[in-house]
């Protein structure tokens, strides 16, 4: 039985088959309504959401199965006590593959060790965004038309933003990618990120604070928000919350082919006004969300593919 805890636990073979069933799905959706008849998805969340939640709903709803879970720690036991052990124990009686959010960093690490169903980590503290990381990088192919020799821009809240952490962690795996990181010194990307994944890869990768200087530079730029709800001090998430905001202005800097990504919700880092740009692609990100997650669905459920007669993983 496989989990997806990290973006790592796939090898780079698995990880580009289900962005290439994850194409195939979103140029023939019918053909797969009703791949997992039968088969119900817990949606476990202990945190706030809006896409992940619901596209990983709509991705089930739209594989023919069934989804049930909870929207909120308040809803379930954990109030009385429960810990995601358990929780884990007995969801795993009542669905068949787990979609689990924690505001704890390894909770859903946690959840599989206990779980008799597959796991899916669907966002841990400030830790890591598996599921995110694949739509980011079904994004990057389609707008890029390939996942190597890139200069990515990261720019904003880079110590808590566990997106960048999983995507980092998942293009250094591909040639030749270079990293600018664009941040205050307070939200810089953390030692770990540095020390575990960018040097032992050998990655090429500066720490800057302008986004403006380093616009020209870029292939693709992925902002990010800065987590209010992981400081420990509301006035200094107030002296940061601002740092960068792209607007349409700034955007003219960049090159004309630059995608912007964005794993929102955004808050004020990208104004309005460059939701019309060609180069964005954060809404695309959010409906290229549900065919990753039928396709992670069908490859942890070992369902085969009705286009190609064959399992995923
Ligand atoms: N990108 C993302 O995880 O959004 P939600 O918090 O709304 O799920």
């Amino acid at each position: 039985m496989r989990n997806l805890i990290d973006p790592l636990d796939f090898t780079l073979d698995e990880t580009i088959s289900i962005l290439d069933l994850a194409d195939r799905i979103a140029s023939n959706e019918e053909a797969y309504s009703h791949v997992a008849d039968g088969k119900k998805l817990a949606t476990l969340f202990y945190e706030p959401s809006t896409r992940t939640r619901l596209s990983f709903e709509s991705a089930m709803l739209s594989l023919g199965g069934k989804t049930l879970g909870f929207a909120g720690a308040n809803q379930s036991s954990a109030t009385k006590g429960e810990t995601v052990a358990d929780t884990a124990r007995v969801v795993s009686c009542y669905a068949d593959i787990i979609a689990m959010r924690h505001p704890k960093e390894g909770a859903p690490l946690r959840a599989s060790m206990y779980s008799s169903i597959p796991v899916i980590n669907a966002g841990d503290g400030g830790h890591n965004h598996p599921t995110q990381t694949l739509i980011d990088l079904m994004t990057i192919r389609h707008r890029k038309g390939r996942l190597d020799n890139l200069t990515v821009g990261f720019c904003g809240d880079l110590k808590f933003g566990r997106t960048v952490h999983s995507l980092v962690n998942s293009l250094v795996r591909f040639n030749d990618n270079k990293f600018y990181f664009i941040s205050p010194e307070e939200l810089k990307v953390p030692d770990y990120l540095i020390e575990d994944t960018l040097i032992p890869n050998k990655s090429v990768y500066k720490e800057v604070r302008s986004l403006e200087d380093t616009l020209p530079e870029l292939d693709v730029l992925y902002m990010t928000r800065v987590q209010r709800e992981r400081f420990f001090n509301e006035d200094d998430y107030i002296r940061l919350k601002d740092t960068y905001i792209l607007n349409k202005e700034k955007l003219q800097l960049a090159p004309a082919d630059m995608p912007v990504l964005h794993p929102l919700p955004r808050v004020d880092e990208i104004s309005t006004d460059v939701d019309t740009d060609k180069r964005a692609a954060y809404f695309e990100q959010v409906q290229n969300g549900k065919y990753i997650r039928m396709a992670l669905i069908m490859s942890l459920l070992e369902l085969t593919d009705p286009l190609t007669g064959k399992k995923v993983l």
